[in-house]
Formats: C-alpha cells, structure tokens, sequence
C-alpha cells in the first residue's frame, strides 16, 4: 500500500518535472495517456461507464498519474450533478474523458449533452474513444480548441440544444485560464441565472489564486460552497473543489 502510493507520488513528481511541456501538450510526455486508452479498451467492460472510471482511476494510481478528478473528488462533482440536474454542460479541460465519462453517466435529462474542450489533438482522440467505449458517445461532444478561440461553437451548440445558456459549467482546464474564462462566459451569455458552476483544483496550494479570490468576494454574484479534499490520487496535497451558483444581476 505504501509502496504503491509512492510509486504514484514519484509518477506525479515526473510529470511536475516536465511541467513545461505538459502545459503546451496537455500530455505528459512519456505515451502514459495512449497506454491509458489502450488500458480501458482491454479491460473495461464495454458500454459500462463505472467499469471505465474504474479502470481509468486504477491505471492512475498504478501505472502512470493522471489529472483526472479522480475518485476523491469526483463525488463532490456528483453531488452537485444531483443538485443542478443539468440538461446542457460544458466543460473546458477535457484530457482523457475521465469527468466527461463521470458526468454523461449522471445526466437524466431527456436529450441531455455536454459540450466539451481539449486543446490537445491526441487528447481529443483517445477521449472521444474512451467516452465511446463507456458507451456515451452521444452524450459528449468533445471540441478540439482552446475555448478562449472557440466560443462560436458554444453558442452553436446552445442554439442546437435549444437553451438560452448552460445549466452546468466544469472548469478544469489550465488554472491561469479560470478567470478569463469565466468572464468570457458571463460577457457573452453562455452562463444565466441559476447556473451552476463546479471547479476543480481550487487550492490552496496548486489553482488559480485569481478566480478563487473573485468567488470569494463576489458572493453576490457567485453563491459559492467549497469542498476541502486533495489532489487526484495524492492523499498528501491538500486540494478543494467549489461549487458555486451563478446569480444575474437585476440592477
Ligand atoms: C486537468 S486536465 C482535465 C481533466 C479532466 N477534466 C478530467 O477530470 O478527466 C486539463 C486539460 O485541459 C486542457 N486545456 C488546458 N487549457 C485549455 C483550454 N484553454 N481550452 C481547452 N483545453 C485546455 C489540457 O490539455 C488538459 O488536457
């Protein structure tokens, strides 16, 4: 046990230690993210979306340390699943398709979708085909683009929905890129009154220190709970997840 959390600290410390790389690929450099999907495909059961996070939550802590949610944190994003019930989702930060899986799996909604964006090309591929072997297919739309580039497939992907805005956001992209993003969802309407909006890695030691401060202070705007918990298979790194209600102004 203590042997195998080591060998995910030392997993972990290696992709920290190609950090730069990391930030421009989205991968870690080492094919770990390949060996994942091919991982799922062999022994995941088909069409069964727990027996793919399982497999995608073991490899993590086994095999190769992955930036998933993760199973300590992924109940905080299900439980604000059931509070929201969303129809219409958009995530930024896809990676391998770990929460796209994870929250397709929990949409009951007649119709419902999630819009979902990867920077990375090869991230795209294998997520699209793990979220295909989950059998979840046409629940997920994952977009291949920085959403910052990419917002007219948003709104594309409200008008085809039919809804004004989304139910749901995730943030769980690059950290610096929280509060721009958000304010580019509030300035251009993809988020409304009653919104919910989840973000993971919100400190305090690794995320954005910019948007954590803003929620902190605009609760007005933001009705914000945290969850404390700790990074994706690192017991020892202190990490939180929020979960917050977006309110419109009425002045
Ligand atoms: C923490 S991982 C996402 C983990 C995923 N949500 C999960 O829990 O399974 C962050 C991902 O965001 C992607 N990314 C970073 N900045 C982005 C941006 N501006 N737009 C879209 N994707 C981005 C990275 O390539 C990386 O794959």
């Amino acid at each position: 046990m203590a042997l195998a959390a080591l060998s995910t600290a030392f997993s972990f410390l290696k992709v920290m230690m190609n950090m730069k790389q990391l930030v421009a690929t989205g991968q870690a450099g080492d094919g770990r993210e390949k060996a994942l999907l091919d991982h799922v495909v062999k022994t995941a059961e088909k069409d069964n979306p727990l027996s793919v996070l399982n497999v995608m939550d073991a490899y993590a802590k086994a095999s190769g340390w992955l930036m998933n949610i993760g199973d300590d944190k992924g109940p905080i994003l299900d439980m604000a699943l059931e509070k929201y019930n969303p129809r219409v989702v958009l995530e930024l930060g896809t990676l391998c398709g770990y929460s796209a899986v994870r929250i397709a799996s929990q949409l009951h909604k007649e119709g419902s979708k999630i819009l979902s964006f990867e920077m990375s090309a090869e991230n795209c591929n294998i997520a699209r085909q793990i979220i295909e072997h989950a059998g979840l297919s046409s629940k997920v739309d994952v977009v291949e683009g920085k959403f910052n580039e990419r917002i007219d497939v948003a709104k594309k992907f409200l008008e085809e929905m039919n809804s004004p805005y989304f139910d749901f956001v995730f943030l769980d992209h690059w950290k610096d890129r929280y509060m721009p993003d958000y304010l580019l969802l509030k300035e251009n309407a993809l988020v409304g009154n009653g919104s919910g909006i989840c973000a993971d890695n919100m400190g305090p030691i690794i995320g954005p220190a910019d948007f954590r401060k803003y929620v902190k202070t605009h609760p007005e705007e933001l009705e914000t709970s945290e969850y404390k918990s700790h990074a994706e298979y690192l017991w020892w790194l202190p990490d939180s997840v929020t979960v917050s209600t977006f309110k419109l102004s009425t002045q």
